[in-house]
């Protein structure tokens, strides 16, 4: 509890308390699910925040967050972006779905088919640095090294198709921006005769919240025909890079990747492991995110359609984020910050200036549409942490503390619609109570 730095009143010591009550909720016995009702099992980039969260506070579920997720990892060092719990049956898609050929994965495994963001190396690297007991951090980061090298390996081996350091998605689930406004240009290459023949299937989210808040139907249809064609394919990466319409370098992908890249060097020395492989694959990853996704004419960075050889023009939320993985030099970093300040990002009122996950002033903004418009908290820690990095400092804290009161004032959702000002989604909704923890502690 030294570590408590900001923390100053009582308002949010409450806060905090909720938050705990929250994951221990969501906790089933070894990971934390997102959320029991909407998301019974566990996500793979939810899993990397949750772990961040609990570096505070509990260093033995970081560390069981983490090695659970670990269970999952394919052969190749795939970590897929679900890991199936058999006790839940109620979401869909349901892990016979993906019907994972036996060679990916150890017997009895239950996992999905794609990937999702690196953050449990950050997790990892979170938990080491809180951890209190430093010699049984440095036994757990022995343990896991060499999964989260294998990961990080796997994604430069196998997803890496200009051979330049840049991620290539395949999936929108696997951005976790899962209908963001920039997947509209390439999921419309998915045409409506391709949709006609989708094995029938059954959605459940909708039957949990609301319609309006979630993916539209045919959005979801191409995340089915997306799965059809992964599994026709075998699960063959190679096959699936050539094959996807789908193909895509996600600015908040590849970012990550960076950031979890920098720990993984930190943690490797410690170790003292020979990190250079990662060293260079993290400065490949930066140059090239540079030389392609920063986009001079808007002063922002864009994600790049790989099946058009060009950039996605629908700059969103993700497009600030390369903060936080130190990527933009000064002049780069000024042009984020001042779009971040814009009129079309906020303030929102006198007191909110967190950041919706598109921009406000466009067209096709909705304010409580999942990715299309909401303010979502990690998003908002991610450019918070980005904003501290450049000396940003007080703007850092208007985010974090607009994000505490939006999290104070409407409860641990999902994400919040910042024009009609209420929670969407699902409410107790784990990594919103994770991060509040880390918003509040403030370290590292
Ligand atoms: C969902 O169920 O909406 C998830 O985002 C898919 O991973």
């Amino acid at each position: 509890m030294e570590q408590m730095l900001k923390i100053r009143d009582m308002d949010t010591i409450l806060l905090i308390n909720n938050a705990k009550e929250v994951l221990d909720k969501n906790w089933l016995q070894g990971y934390t699910s997102p959320s029991i009702k909407l998301y019974p099992h566990q996500w793979s980039w939810d899993s990397g925040f949750i772990a961040i969260g609990y570096s505070y506070f509990d260093e033995e579920r970081a560390m069981r967050e983490i090695t659970s997720l670990l269970k999952g990892q394919w052969f190749d060092g795939m970590i897929p972006h679900i890991r199936y719990n058999s006790l839940f049956e109620n979401y869909f898609p349901e892990v016979s779905f993906w019907n994972i050929p036996q060679r990916y994965i150890s017997l009895n495994s239950m996992s999905s088919g794609i990937t999702q963001p690196p953050m449990i190396t950050i997790g990892a690297y979170c938990y080491w640095k809180n951890a209190r007991d430093s010699d049984k951090a440095k036994d757990f980061l022995k343990e896991v090294f060499p999964g989260l090298m294998k990961f990080h390996r796997f994604l430069y081996e196998e997803r890496n198709p200009l051979k330049n350091g840049l991620i290539a998605i395949v999936h929108p689930w696997e951005s976790g921006m899962d209908n963001s406004l920039a997947w509209d240009l390439p999921l419309s290459r998915i045409n409506k005769q391709d949709l006609n023949n989708l094995p029938g299937y059954k959605r459940k989210d909708t039957e949990i919240v609301s319609t309006e808040e979630r993916p539209d139907d045919l959005n979801y249809n191409r995340y089915i025909y997306l799965i059809e064609l992964f599994k026709s394919l075998d699960y063959e990466q190679r096959l699936i890079v050539k094959e996807s319409p789908f193909l895509v370098c996600d600015i908040l992908f590849n970012t990550i990747l960076c950031r979890a890249g920098e720990c993984l060097i930190e943690m490797g020395r410690f170790l003292k492991d020979d990190v250079r492989c990662v060293e260079e694959r993290l400065d490949t990853t930066k140059k090239s995110i540079q030389k392609m996704l920063w986009d001079e004419k808007s002063g922002l960075y864009l994600n790049y359609d790989l099946n058009s050889r060009s950039l996605i023009k629908k700059p969103t939320s993700s497009s600030f984020t390369p903060l936080f993985a130190g990527i933009p030099d000064h002049g780069q970093a000024e042009k984020i910050y001042g779009y971040i300040n814009g009129v079309c990002q906020c303030p929102l009122d006198d007191a909110n200036f967190a950041v919706p996950s598109s921009i406000r002033c466009e067209d096709d903004f909705i304010s409580d549409n999942y990715w299309k418009g909401p303010v979502w908290t990690n998003i908002n820690w991610i450019i918070y942490k980005g904003l501290k990095r450049y000396n940003y400092t007080n703007n850092a804290e208007k985010v974090k503390e607009s994000m505490l009161n939006l999290i104070s004032r409407y409860g641990f959702y999902e994400y919040f619609d910042p024009v009609k000002k209420k929670g969407c989604g699902i409410n107790d909704f784990s990594w919103t109570a994770a991060l509040t923890i880390a918003f509040a502690f403030n370290v590292p």
